[in-house]
């Protein structure tokens, strides 16, 4: 067989052997093409091949032609011989290409597919506060009795911090609360207690109802163990038409046996003052102080834990409710306050300072960061 054909450029150029056909698989020219494509490596070389060998201007086309200058005879056992070799070198290519196509595929599934048994990347997970968790213990509480949960503002004003809860302008009461006022807005202010949550939902909402507002409240306050400017509190309202002191006993008892696990919790009701409840009370638990440990539930020493009473006639008057027709109670409580009780912890501080060891110790579950 003739070069002839080759084309120009080819890197396989000046490779063919000549000589005579015997049968395809013996003949020199498959021999060695044989090899190649057995070699080749990838999909494009073996299309390469191809082109060079079965394509318009390949090496079997150049042979076909060499055909026309033959006699008879010999052109039809050399015409023979072409075709053998042709489908012989076709044949090889189609298998080395089915072979090749099945290489890749498994090659693209292997380094293509997610390895889900690799270990994720240690990542830092948050834990939840422990304010967080006592106040989602809290609100899991109420809301199962029935209690909205609802947000107050945390800048108010006058208004609903004082004048609509019975503390009007030059009333005693309000020297206690010492206000942060928004400068250059004096009737604005930072809530001094979530007692305005009250007004605003009975501006919006008539009774029946049970609410109660968790939020921050600001007092210029000290800040020492037990002190800060800032704190949270809870605070509860529930205004039905036959609601009385006896339930808010044992609304505020239950809770207190709820939150400080303590089933047979002693409760004391002793009178106080507060301008928007009539009467008014502070509730005292039990607890035991013995050898410097403080135990809630246990012993005859008595521990303040909230303030409470009565909606004062003025407070619903003030909001448009009858207080003939509807009656209630309302309670106030320091969330740090319980916090620490619960958890004996002798600084207010430790909350807002951020150690990670303290919130690593008291932090429970995870949360993404
Ligand atoms: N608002 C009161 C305080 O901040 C607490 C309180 C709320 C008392 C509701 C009685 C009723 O101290």
């Amino acid at each position: 067989m003739s070069s002839s054909g080759l084309p120009r450029g080819s890197k396989y150029k000046n490779r063919v052997s000549s000589g005579s056909f015997m049968t395809a698989s013996t003949y020199p020219l498959c021999q060695e093409w044989k090899q190649k494509v057995e070699n080749c490596l990838h999909l494009s070389e073996l299309e390469e091949i191809r082109v060079h060998l079965l394509g318009k201007s390949g090496l079997i086309t150049a042979e076909l032609k060499t055909l026309g200058q033959l006699s008879h005879e010999e052109r039809k056992t050399k015409g023979s011989e072409i075709n053998a070799v042709r489908d012989y070198l076709s044949s090889l290519l189609t298998h080395k290409k089915s072979e090749l196509e099945q290489k890749a595929l498994e090659f693209r599934l292997t380094t293509e597919a997610l390895d889900i048994t690799l270990p994720i990347r240690p990542e830092k997970k948050g834990k939840l506060h422990l304010l967080t968790q006592v106040i989602q213990d809290i609100q899991n509480y109420f809301r199962d009795l029935g209690f909205q949960i609802v947000e107050g503002h945390e800048i108010d004003d006058d208004y609903h911090n004082f004048d609509a809860l019975n503390i009007p302008a030059h009333h005693p009461a309000r020297q206690n609360h010492d206000t942060f006022y928004i400068k250059d807005h004096p009737l604005r202010l930072l809530r001094t207690h979530t007692s305005t949550a009250q007004i605003r939902t009975l501006e919006t909402q008539k009774p029946p109802l049970r609410i109660i507002s968790i939020g921050r409240v600001y007092r210029s306050d000290a800040l020492d163990a037990t002190h800060t400017p800032m704190f949270h509190q809870l605070e509860g309202l529930v205004l039905e038409k036959n609601t009385h002191m006896g339930h808010l006993k044992g609304c505020l008892t239950d809770f207190c046996r709820h939150f400080f696990n303590v089933d047979d919790i002693k409760a004391r009701f002793r009178p106080s003052f507060f301008p928007f409840t009539e009467p008014s009370g502070e509730l005292d638990i039990n607890c035991s102080r013995e050898d410097g440990q403080l135990k809630i539930g246990i012993g005859n020493n008595w521990m303040e834990i909230l303030g409470c009473g009565m909606v004062h006639p003025n407070v619903l008057k003030n909001c448009d409710i009858n207080p003939d027709e509807y009656q209630g109670f309302a309670f106030g409580v320091g969330i740090e306050r319980l916090t620490m009780l619960k958890y004996r912890l002798p600084d207010i501080r430790a909350l807002y300072e951020s150690d990670e060891r303290w919130l690593n110790h008291y932090g429970v579950g995870s949360v993404a960061l």
